[in-house]
């Protein structure tokens, strides 16, 4: 389910009798909405949540591991490149949590910019029960955010942690009563879409890479994306009314 307002553009997982498990199909959906929103420049940022009370997304469909060859689930994760879209999406991506955010649904935030949560979130990577491992980019990105040894214990436990303990150890950046969630979502993803488009997907991008760049590199790339914005209309928009101390009009250009 898609909801456009104003810059956000709200993507709901819809199937709450599975908690929102995803399944093939919530993929391709999901793969395709991000696809034509990537384009409208009138969306500024991007919000996935969860339908009903209960989760945010339990995870991967179970029912479709049943009788999956092995060749095929490697090719079908390749080909599908899910969690990787959402991870490198051109405009910045927000997970709002509330409730169960388990296994993939977990990897799924993970490969979000940022994570805001309900006090009723509970946050997991139980694919260790199943006899599996993560496979949505879990054993990559969670130790890049909470460090190796936390990320060995949600993994190799399959303990599903409350809000709180996921903010203290860093796997979601805001933690808000239930009823105030979708406020602050809104606050936080309103504030960004009014800087520059440009500068904020540059800014996406030079974060981005530094997980996967080592430091000098990566602060050549920073030096780089920082004097492109020199070329901008909206690096001047912004000086400008700096200066005559105003607010900015930018335009993405
Ligand atoms: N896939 C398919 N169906 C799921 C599901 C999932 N990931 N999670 C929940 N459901 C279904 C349940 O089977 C149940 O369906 P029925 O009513 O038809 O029985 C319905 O959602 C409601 O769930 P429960 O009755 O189990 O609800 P609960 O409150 O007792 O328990 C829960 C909630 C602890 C989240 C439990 O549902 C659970 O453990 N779910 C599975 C979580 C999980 O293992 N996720 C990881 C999946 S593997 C993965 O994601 C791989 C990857 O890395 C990409």
């Amino acid at each position: 389910m898609v909801d456009r307002e104003g810059p956000l553009a709200f993507i709901t997982f819809n199937r709450p009798k599975v908690l929102n498990a995803m399944n093939r199909q919530t993929k391709e959906e999901v793969l395709a909405v991000l696809k034509e929103l990537a384009t409208d420049d009138d969306v500024r940022v991007i919000i996935f949540r969860g339908a009903g009370e209960k989760a945010f997304v339990a995870g991967a469909d179970v029912k479709e591991f049943a009788d999956v060859r092995p060749m095929d689930q490697r090719e079908d994760r390749r080909r599908l490149r899910y969690y990787e879209t959402i991870a490198g999406y051109p405009k910045p991506v927000i997970a709002m949590i509330d409730g169960y955010c388990l296994g993939g649904g977990c990897e799924l935030a993970l490969a979000c910019d940022l994570r805001l949560a309900s006090e009723e979130a509970r946050l997991g990577q139980p694919e260790i029960n199943l006899g599996i491992i993560p496979g949505g980019g879990g054993t990559q990105r969670l130790p890049r955010l909470v460090g190796e040894g936390k990320a060995l214990q949600l993994i190799l436990t399959g303990d599903i942690v409350a809000a709180a303990e996921a903010k203290a150890m860093g796997l979601v950046e805001e933690v808000v009563p239930r009823e105030e969630l979708e406020a602050k979502t809104r606050e936080i993803a309103l504030k960004i879409a009014e800087k520059s488009p440009v500068a904020v997907r540059l800014a996406l991008e030079a974060v981005r890479a530094a997980s996967r760049m080592e430091i000098e590199a990566g602060l050549e790339y920073e030096a780089t994306l920082f004097a492109l914005l020199f070329a901008t209309e909206d690096k001047a928009e912004g000086v400008k009314a700096f200066l005559e101390k105003r607010k900015p009009v930018f335009k993405g250009r």
